[in-house]
């Protein structure tokens, strides 16, 4: 039974793992061998990669991959792909090439605030509170002036402060509702500033308000935070070609095909269980997008999931309709990304992933992002309404245990072409495998 332990984060890297060892791993030398074996030889290197997260013991690598041949708004980009599940890459090269001969994605900002909060108790007349949050309102950007001063040299900064009233929803519950422009950057360290100035400013201010009684004087600060809730900074990013055109490896004539699809979507758009699935599909894409750019995931996961539940039913992400013979399929998300800051100026992958984008901007990369989504999104409803998906997935999965049993390329190239015409399970592999080397 591991006991537990003190001063852990003072113990050495070396000495972290002893104790991992001793106290969970029954001091198996393979373990430690394997924690080990991902250390990169380059001190520096590690060094900055330790120093990422606390109590770091080893890294832990994912794939990189790319996806070239996107078309997104008349130039060709090369997706950097971050991803550990086979098959995404690859049919986002597919879609990307199919719609590149379509014409290309096109994708536009719809908005780009974010949005932070002040959440504070204040116990009296909201109508006393109201005059007192407009006089002091220029001091709050007064107090900020040292944060805000480079963001607005790039034209970014506080956009709006306002007093709101959310004592309906819970007794003497306000907020300051802040929103911001980060430009090129995320953002958090900078709203999460301004908002821990803006709350100190606040709580001062009324305690020495004159027209305040000493209950209104005891404004209470619960928390200071952005918000990763971001609708307003949006992207929209769309394909679309003649019905027609629409043929390309299915059996299906182009109206079959857009007909299945946009019933596909439209389950989507209704059914909660397939929205969920069907948004994870799109964000396989994002995700790997927003991951090899050392963007946030958990923040963008998070956000884009309310975005879709914004009606009060979760709904797909993204939609699809045929107007005068032209298919049509769409998707609008809420993306808080930066090229500046955090990661991206770090991690040497993160840096070289923004250099194979062409150094984009924070818009940029919104736009690339959401194209990830959608061309994610395409190749799986593609592949549900025609082969359905286990083909490809069984395909990879083969190549998997394949690995897993050491097969030789001879042997893969025996295997594959056998089961190409036979059904794929991890046991008439095994049992395939075991034939051909007896
Ligand atoms: C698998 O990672 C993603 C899919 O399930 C998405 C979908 O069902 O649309 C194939």
């Amino acid at each position: 039974m591991a006991k537990p332990v003190i001063g852990f984060s003072r113990l050495s890297k070396n000495e972290k793992i002893s104790w991992l060892a001793e106290n969970y791993l029954q001091n198996d030398a393979g373990a430690v061998k394997v924690l080990k074996q991902y250390w990169n030889e380059d001190e520096k290197l590690q060094k900055l990669h330790d120093e990422f997260i606390e109590n770091t013991v080893t890294n832990f690598y994912l794939p990189l991959g790319l996806a070239p041949n996107f078309l997104i708004n008349g130039s060709y980009h090369t997706l950097p792909m971050v991803i550990e599940e086979s098959s995404v890459v690859a049919a986002a090269s597919k879609a990307a090439k199919f719609w590149s001969e379509r014409g290309g994605f096109k994708a536009e900002i719809l908005g780009t605030q974010k949005i932070g909060q002040v959440h504070f108790l204040f116990t009296g007349n909201i109508e006393k509170l109201k005059a007192f949050f407009s006089r002091i309102k220029p001091l709050f950007h007064e107090a900020v002036q040292h944060i805000t001063q480079n963001m607005e040299k790039r034209g970014g900064g506080i956009l709006n402060i306002e007093l709101k009233d959310k004592t309906s929803e819970m007794e003497h519950y306000y907020q300051l509702f802040v929103t911001f422009d980060t430009r090129d950057s995320m953002g958090a360290n900078f709203i999460n500033s301004c908002l821990e100035k803006f709350a100190e400013v606040l709580a001062e201010e009324a305690s020495k308000e004159d027209t305040f009684s000493a209950e209104e004087k005891n404004l209470k600060i619960i928390m200071s935070i952005l918000s990763n809730y971001v609708p307003e900074c949006l992207v929209r990013a769309e394909v679309s070609c003649k019905v027609e055109e629409l043929t390309e490896n299915t059996e299906m004539t182009g109206e079959e095909f857009a007909e299945k699809f946009i019933q596909a979507v439209k389950i989507a758009e209704i059914e909660p269980y397939r929205a969920v699935t069907h948004n994870k599909g799109l964000m396989n894409g994002v995700d790997a997008v927003v991951l090899a750019t050392g963007n946030d995931f958990r923040a963008v996961e998070a956000g884009v999931h309310a975005y879709a539940s914004r009606t009060g039913k979760y709904r797909s992400l993204s939609h699809a309709e045929i107007v005068d013979g032209t298919f049509k399929f769409w998707t609008e998300l809420p993306l808080a990304l930066g090229t500046v800051g955090g990661l991206t100026g770090l991690h040497p992958l993160v840096k070289l992933a923004l250099d194979i984008l062409q150094k984009p901007s924070a818009q940029e990369l919104m736009k690339i992002t959401a194209v990830a989504g959608l061309a994610q999104n395409f190749a799986a409803l593609r592949s549900l309404v025609t082969t359905g998906i286990q083909q490809g997935h069984m395909k990879m999965h083969l190549m998997n245990i394949l690995n897993q049993y050491k097969a030789t390329d001879e042997e893969k190239k025996i295997m594959i072409e056998f089961f190409t015409h036979h059904t794929i399970t991890h046991s008439s592999v095994v049992e395939q495998l075991e034939k051909l080397r007896s």
